[in-house]
């Protein structure tokens, strides 16, 4: 096997944080150095306990689990259950998972991993509101330049907003967070809606991750028929767009992004457009490009690689 890529997940599992889950479980390109949980989707006892469930389903007992924070900096907690059920898993009940809350609160786990191994060698893949990495990086400002690619799904341009008219959930559930880090030397790249908005679980995709039988494809499979059901009912759509898998996908999988250098800008002021992302492609305006934007995804390609690792 190629060298792994050392990954750390910080998620608020979440239906589609699920499946990310299930992706990267099962990836032999990831060294998965620990998953950390945030407050987002459904409070962070849930998404932690969720976490647990995920882990045990794939097997990945070897993967520590961390609890991070409970709220974002500075704003009121805020869910979307009305997307992944009232316990964040869909039709899934919960069950007490056998594998424990690993001690230390998740931003120390991060700051740890990284600050403990080589320079750019440990990246990370946000799938929630960005609090813990924010707060990682106000205790320990020297991990943004050791930082590997962070990843993070979330920001919406061409697509406008999912929580509001202008702004993405996770962006929109903790800016500053978002703000901070955005302004740090992390190299970020995020997959907004623009991109996640490609990769969508239609029957097919679906029926081919059930057609697995395996405890991760029933899983996912379950997770992603959740999603279809809400998108039909709240949506209005038929196939709900898997936003989480994309930053994992990437990881994995560059060529199967396409991707633009720009700036990303948040909005923290105004309530009307709380957590929009200004994302700026002019080298003339932003002066320097520090980050990426993912504009184009293969969607097939995403999808034959969750079929292949959920196998
Ligand atoms: O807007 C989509 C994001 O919000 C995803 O991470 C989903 O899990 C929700 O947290
Ligand atoms: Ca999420």
């Amino acid at each position: 096997m190629v060298n792994r890529q050392a990954l750390i997940i910080d998620c608020d599992p979440g239906v589609d944080d699920a499946v990310a889950l299930m992706l990267a479980f099962g990836a032999p390109e990831f060294e998965l150095l620990a998953v950390t949980t945030v407050g987002g989707n459904v409070p962070l006892k849930k998404t932690t306990r969720n976490a647990r469930m995920l882990r045990q389903i794939a097997g990945r007992g070897d993967v520590p689990v961390h609890a991070g924070a409970d709220r974002p900096l500075r704003r009121k907690p805020a869910g979307a259950g009305e997307f992944h059920g009232e316990e964040g898993l869909g039709f899934m009940a919960p069950f007490a998972a056998t594998g424990p809350v690993a001690d230390g609160h998740g931003v120390d786990a991060i700051i740890n991993a990284v600050m403990e191994r080589e320079p750019g060698s440990v990246a990370l893949a946000v799938l929630g509101p960005m609090t813990n990495l924010a707060l990682a990086l106000r205790k320990e400002p020297m991990m943004a330049a050791r930082l590997g690619s962070v990843a993070v799904m979330g920001g919406a341009r061409g697509e406008g907003g999912n929580i509001t008219a202008s702004a993405e959930f996770n962006v929109w559930a903790d800016p500053e967070a978002a703000d901070e880090v955005l302004r740090s030397d992390c190299k970020v790249t995020m997959f907004g809606l623009d991109a996640t908005h490609q990769v969508r679980a239609t029957d097919a995709r679906i029926a081919a991750v059930a057609a697995l039988q395996t405890p991760q494809g029933d899983t996912a499979a379950a997770m992603m028929r959740f999603s279809q059901k809400v998108e039909r009912e709240i949506v209005g759509w038929d196939a709900p767009p898997v936003h989480d898998v994309c930053p994992v996908a990437w990881l994995a999988r560059p060529d199967l992004f396409t991707l633009k250098t720009c700036r990303i800008s948040v909005e923290c002021q105004s309530e009307l457009t709380r957590g929009h992302t200004a994302v700026e492609f002019r080298p003339a305006i932003a002066r320097n490009l520090p980050h990426q934007w993912a504009v184009g995804a293969d969607a097939d390609g995403v999808f034959e690689l969750i079929t292949e690792r959920l196998r």
